[in-house]
């Protein structure tokens, strides 16, 4: 199984995405969190932003929608990206209309579940989805602590995409450093967000090699 790195720049130097971005070139896709100040107690950047973000970066961009409107507004971002777009089941009105939406446009589609959110909608509907995220803190913030009580969610997941022999991707994000991937690794997840643990090293690829190394070293299979 490939495990897949990817830095979130919610911790990068927000006047020099682009330099911050050669700092990380051994990751996989850059992870991109646009917040809106409404569904997240947080404010980042919108489709301009990201606009830009897409043509300097030589990765392709995860982008993490924690906005509202999104029905609305997913696609926009979509566009933009050769990688995937992922968006929040509480803040759509029908999940899996829209991933049918953004699937039309040919790009990765995450759905993404908060930490008291249940996976029900999700395991029921997922060959809808390209990508399962389970959100390991309450979105908003990079910095925050890990919550292990979501692995049992990361581990239902991986138990049926298993079962139905799908090709979804399970991402974890949130206080995912190299002493919690082990635990997010066994659970099942095979694709990382970490934010501050790559962003605070001055040897940002060493860091994203070893998350690596310890995930797959990790990994049930
Ligand atoms: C939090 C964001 C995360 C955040 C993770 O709402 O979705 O992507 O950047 O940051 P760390 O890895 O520092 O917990
Ligand atoms: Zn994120």
């Amino acid at each position: 199984m490939t495990m897949h790195i990817h830095p979130s720049i919610l911790s990068a130097d927000f006047a020099n995405f682009e330099s911050e971005f050669r700092t990380i070139s051994g990751a996989d896709a850059i992870h991109v969190d646009v917040m809106d100040g409404h569904f997240v107690p947080n404010l980042t950047f919108g489709l301009p932003v990201v606009k830009r973000l897409a043509e300097v970066s030589k990765l392709p961009l995860d982008i993490h929608l924690m906005i509202e409107n999104v029905d609305d507004l997913a696609l926009g971002y979509a566009d933009l990206t050769k990688g995937s777009v992922t968006f929040h089941q509480e803040a759509s009105s029908d999940p899996v209309k829209l991933a049918r939406k953004l699937r039309a446009s040919e790009k990765r589609v995450g759905i993404a579940v908060k930490p008291n959110t249940n996976l029900d909608l999700v395991l029921a509907n997922l060959n809808e989805f390209d990508m399962v995220l389970v959100m390991t803190v309450e979105p908003g913030f990079g910095g925050q602590k890990f919550m292990p009580e979501n692995l049992i969610k990361v581990q239902a997941a991986r138990a049926e995409i298993e079962r139905l022999g799908l090709e979804v991707r399970l991402q974890v994000d949130g206080g995912v450093d190299e002493a919690t991937i082990v635990d997010c690794a066994s659970a099942g997840a095979d694709t990382f967000v970490a934010g501050s643990s790559v962003f605070s090293k001055t040897d940002r690829n060493a860091q994203i090699a070893l998350l690596r190394s310890e995930a797959k070293a990790h990994y049930p299979h």
